[in-house]
């Protein structure tokens, strides 16, 4: 079994790009890439300003073999590579939304400090994300049946030898329709957690969206899926006695009225749907605990759900440690379901957005 097995076909769909769908099986979309139309592109040099940028052909990209990303980019001290995560809906009177693309736009800025990078500023995020969806704009699935998954990467495109940040910086955006992360589909995950494997470190770059946060995990997973379990729950590097999250997700506790979730102190990535998600618990009046979570509180939680934007809000029905597993209420009625359906709401635009979070392109 391989982890990226799930991922990996590239599917092309066909059409003329003035119709109002692409020729796609909307039914049938998991989260392979899917070829869309366009790719938006800008470049940094010198002071680290972004030229304007410009859409073009979706295709292959040229690189220096010296280039920041080839060099240095897959290391534990990468420099030279972050990406986003967001979607972009179709509403039911095909409106085109962005759910909070501010604090992805931020969230690159933050990393690329981290980084040593140059990064685009929040407006030419913004834009370059929104000439990427409009131009693909074919590629959004219909209401119901999925998003157009959007993938801004940072990049070092300019060449050095020695350890040393990149001269200059590529912003590219794609997009690809997409609909469940996981092959479950929306049943519940079975998650294993790795006591052996740490996915982040103190003083590392677990806090920021670097790809060097993704490699490493990839062969603890395959173990895991190999298994038969869903994915992956990593605990504390310092004394992993503390849970931290999951390979592309966040994680939650609900336990009564509270809901439990690690703090972000550095290890754990602030996703944009765990902020949405606690801000919607709060609003509901739960009580929200962000802190440390040590792994033995995972037996008193009576649900436990992963939030991720590739992943949305997921239910997890069983968590395996030292060989014992732990099984948790899954089904209509719940927090998670309460939580994931106004979450879904207001980004696809059913539920009125009070908070200005959705932004209709
Ligand atoms: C996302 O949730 O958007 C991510 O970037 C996670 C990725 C590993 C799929």
């Amino acid at each position: 079994v391989s982890v990226v097995e799930e991922h990996v076909s590239e599917m092309v769909g066909t059409g003329r790009e003035d119709e109002e769908y692409a020729d796609v099986d909307w039914d049938n979309l998991g989260f392979s890439l899917v070829r869309t139309d366009y790719m938006f592109a800008t470049r940094s040099s010198g002071e680290g300003n972004f030229e304007q940028g410009c859409l073009s052909r979706y295709g292959n990209i040229e690189l220096n073999p010296a280039a920041g990303i080839l060099n240095y980019g897959q290391a534990k001290a990468s420099k030279h590579g972050l990406i986003e995560g967001m979607k972009a809906y179709r509403g039911e009177n095909g409106r085109v939304l962005l759910f909070r693309p501010e604090l992805n736009a931020m969230r690159m800025k933050k990393g690329a400090e981290r980084m040593c990078m140059h990064s685009p500023s929040v407006q030419q995020f913004i834009e370059g994300v929104k000439q990427t969806v409009l131009a693909n704009r074919r590629w959004v699935p219909p209401p119901g049946k999925g998003s157009l998954y959007l993938r801004p990467l940072l990049f070092g495109s300019g060449a050095s030898l020695g350890l040393s940040a990149a001269s200059e910086f590529t912003f590219l955006v794609f997009g690809s329709p997409v609909q469940n992360y996981f092959k479950e589909g929306t049943s519940a995950l079975d998650l294993y957690v790795e006591e052996v494997i740490p996915r982040a470190y103190i003083g590392g770059s677990g806090g920021v969206k670097a790809i060097s946060n993704y490699g490493p995990v990839l062969e603890v997973m395959r173990r895991a899926k190999a298994r038969g379990f869903s994915d992956v729950l990593y605990l504390d590097a310092e004394t992993k006695k503390n849970i931290e999250e999951v390979s592309a997700s966040n994680i939650f506790l609900v336990k009564g009225n509270t809901i439990v979730t690690p703090a972000t102190t550095g290890t754990i990535l602030g996703g944009i749907t765990r902020k949405s998600v606690i801000e919607i618990a709060i609003d509901l009046g739960y009580k929200v605990e962000e802190r440390v979570v040590p792994v033995e509180e995972l037996k008193e939680a009576e649900e436990v759900f992963c939030t991720g934007t590739a992943t949305g809000v997921v239910s997890v029905g069983s968590i395996t440690y030292q060989n014992t597993r732990t099984e948790y209420k899954v089904g209509d009625g719940l927090v998670t379901q309460q939580l994931r359906s106004i979450l879904v709401g207001i980004q696809t635009g059913s539920i009125q957005d009070t908070k200005n979070w959705v932004l209709e392109i």
